[in-house]
């Protein structure tokens, strides 16, 4: 079973996904995760890869698409897409290797989501996300490791990124749409709820 995740910047994306894998046995394909493990060991990748993410652009399809296929070579399925694809061109790349049977469409509008990523922090360690609203120690409860603000998770650059969303992603809802596998949730107030309704309506196979 392959899952897409599609929702805003700061929607919840990550935030579901680590709920939504204690309940299933799905691998976690994260891109912008991928593209932040290239950029930490300085990478040849990871450096081109620098210059879009901070400025708020998506990263060229083609290298995404490349980067993908390669870590799906070592994957044995069952794979949950976060971040992947943003472009109408990545989707048609992913639909020539993998048979998406939902994707879980996250709403929510710019104020909220510009809110939320202005106040996240990550496990340098673990990459456990918290939020100052609910965490307010500098390091993470889990592994101890200390917490850090990503360089694009700043108001003007998280606005951006809402922009680049609505104008090169949100058109996938409608690609999807086509073929009947959009199932969508609102989570401008919460984003608890879902992890457990995907997984009942995945089990329920509806
Ligand atoms: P990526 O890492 O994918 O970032 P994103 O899509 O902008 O999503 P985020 O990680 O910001 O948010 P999220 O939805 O996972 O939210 P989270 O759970 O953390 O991509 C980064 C960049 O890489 C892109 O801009 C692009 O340049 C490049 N890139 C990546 N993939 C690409 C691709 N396929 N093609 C081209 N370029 C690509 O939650 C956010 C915060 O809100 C957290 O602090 C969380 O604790 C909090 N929160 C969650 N739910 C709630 C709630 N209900 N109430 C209050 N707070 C909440
Ligand atoms: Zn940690």
């Amino acid at each position: 079973m392959n899952l897409i995740f599609l929702g805003p910047p700061g929607a919840g994306k990550g935030t579901i996904a680590a709920e939504l894998k204690k309940k299933l046995p799905l691998d976690h394909l994260s891109t912008g995760d991928m593209l932040r493990s290239e950029m930490k060991e300085g990478t040849e990748l990871g450096k081109m890869a620098k210059g879009y993410i901070d400025e708020g652009k998506l990263v060229p399809d083609q290298v995404i698409i490349d980067m993908v296929e390669k870590r799906l070579a070592a994957s044995s399925g069952n794979v949950l897409f976060d971040g992947f694809p943003r472009t109408v061109e990545q989707a048609k790349a992913l639909d020539k290797i993998a048979k998406i049977d939902a994707v879980i469409n996250l709403a929510v509008d710019a104020d909220v989501v510009v809110a939320r990523i202005c106040s996240r922090r990550i496990c340098r360690d673990c990459g456990a996300v918290y939020n100052t609203n609910w965490h307010s120690g500098e390091t993470c409860d889990a592994c101890g490791g200390a917490l850090y603000i990503r360089d694009d998770d700043n108001e003007s650059t998280a606005r951006k990124r809402f922009d680049v969303y609505m104008e090169q992603t949100a058109p996938l809802i409608e690609y999807y749409d086509k073929q009947g596998i959009v199932h969508t949730y609102d989570v401008s107030e919460s984003t608890s709820y879902v992890a457990e309704e995907v997984a009942a309506m995945l089990e329920s196979g509806k």
